[in-house]
């Protein structure tokens, strides 16, 4: 007999809002960097929940977290379900950790109902999914795929010059005894739930929508080199000025990647520096990053082609390096876990809406190691990466039944 398990929605709303006091801002948002103490503490937090249920918990070479329910069959790959719990230093309460708190309930729904399947299923924690303390982005699912280096990516530096190797180790002491897992361990499926981090579900009026890919994204880290001079004594025609060479760059840059008019091209320069920053000295350098996004990755080619030969040529006569220090290559999801989710979507959107991910997401490693799609819930007015990013509860609940459903569809297909 097929036990149909039923989620616990107080459980999974509770623990959205205890999980949220780690790394809780003033403003109702997150500030919860990757491998920080308070990214460390809501790993703990997951880890004890999934020890009381008597739930397997393992941890790769890059802090992956695996937290498996047994299927009836041994010899089979597991299913999975996961996001990240890392956010942007001034990020939202929902990025990320409502897939980690949905596949979590799913779990822990199924042990409630003492439900059979024939695959391990597992909850999963990326790690460094935002890229902001270490870059890049999909940090742990891009190695877990094999699609980063291992020994690069532990070598990572943050601002105060911090390692991602010396992070994990000290969560790695912080989170007790785990099983190893070994990197790239295939999966029978993967599927993630994330907010929609964009406005069309909302505008629609949708409670979840299933995602069938996600865009290209590629981020660059432009630095110019100029000449230090007093600020008040050097003339115009002796100066080189890395700051201004920046800003005209930056601009020409813009206008490179919105020359035709494309609506498709995302482009954003989040972060830019100049040293040594003083008022009354001409900076001698200046840093700034770019996060180009569109959906073609000829057109991202074509773009990214476009705008640096605008830097060169507006920085000059001051030197420019540009350095790719992300690549995600645009994602098309797997036909069978589209109509998996799609199906379990019908319930509450028929016909069941598709849309592709603006943002990117760990799916999209997952993808590699095998057959991944996502399910989107709506957020307030389409923001994230904002403290003031928000979700109807309802939506969340909704969110995670898809999931479950999609799950269990795909255990008795696969
Ligand atoms: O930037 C992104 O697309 C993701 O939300 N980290
Ligand atoms: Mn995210
Ligand atoms: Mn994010």
């Amino acid at each position: 007999m097929t036990v149909l398990p039923q989620l616990d929605q107080s459980r999974l709303l509770r623990r959205l809002a205890e999980i949220a006091r780690f790394g809780a801002t003033g403003a109702g948002g997150l500030d919860r960097q990757a491998l920080s103490a308070d990214e460390v503490a809501a790993r703990s937090y997951v880890l004890e929940v999934a020890r009381e249920r008597g739930f397997g918990c393992a941890i790769d070479a890059i802090g992956n977290l695996f937290v498996r329910r047994d299927g009836t069959d041994v010899r089979l790959p597991p299913l999975a379900a996961g996001s990240h719990l890392d956010s942007q230093p001034k990020g939202g309460r929902f990025d990320g950790t409502l897939g980690v708190m949905a596949a979590l309930e799913v779990l822990e729904a199924l042990a409630d109902g003492d439900v059979d399947h024939r695959h391990p299923i597992e909850a999963v924690v990326w790690t460094n999914e935002e890229g902001s303390r270490f870059a890049p982005g999909t940090m742990g699912s891009s190695v877990y795929a094999g699609a980063a280096d291992l020994a690069a990516m532990l070598g990572a530096t943050d601002a105060a010059g911090t390692t991602v190797a010396a992070a994990l180790a000290e969560a790695q002491a912080a989170l007790g005894p785990l099983h190893h897992r070994q990197l790239g361990l295939p999966f029978a499926a993967y599927v993630e739930l994330h907010i929609e981090q964009g406005p069309v579900l909302e505008s629609l009026g949708y409670p979840v929508g299933v995602v069938d890919g996600i865009q290209g994204a590629r981020w660059l880290q432009v630095d110019v080199a100029g000449r230090a001079g007093h600020a008040g004594t050097t003339p115009e025609a002796l100066r080189r000025d890395a700051g201004d060479a920046a800003i005209r760059a930056a601009a020409a840059a813009r206008a490179a990647v919105h020359a035709d008019g494309d609506a498709r091209v995302r482009f954003t320069i989040g972060r830019i520096a100049f040293m040594p920053g003083s008022i009354n000295t001409i900076p001698a350098a200046a840093r700034f990053t770019i996060d180009l996004r569109h959906p073609d990755a000829a057109a991202l080619d074509a773009l990214d082609a476009r705008l640096q030969a605008a830097i060169q040529a507006a920085a000059a006569p001051c030197g420019v390096t540009i350095d790719r220090l992300m690549d995600n290559p645009p994602t098309r999801f797997d036909s069978r876990v589209i109509a998996a989710c799609a199906d379990a979507a019908e319930r509450y959107v028929s016909p069941p809406f598709q849309l592709t991910s603006g943002a990117f997401h760990d799916a999209q490693f997952a993808a590699r190691l095998g057959p991944a799609g996502m399910i989107f819930i709506p957020c307030a007015d389409g923001i994230s990466h904002a403290e003031v990013e928000d979700i109807e509860p309802d939506h969340a609940v909704a969110g995670t039944q898809v999931l479950m459903d999609a799950l269990l569809a795909l255990d008795r297909a696969l």
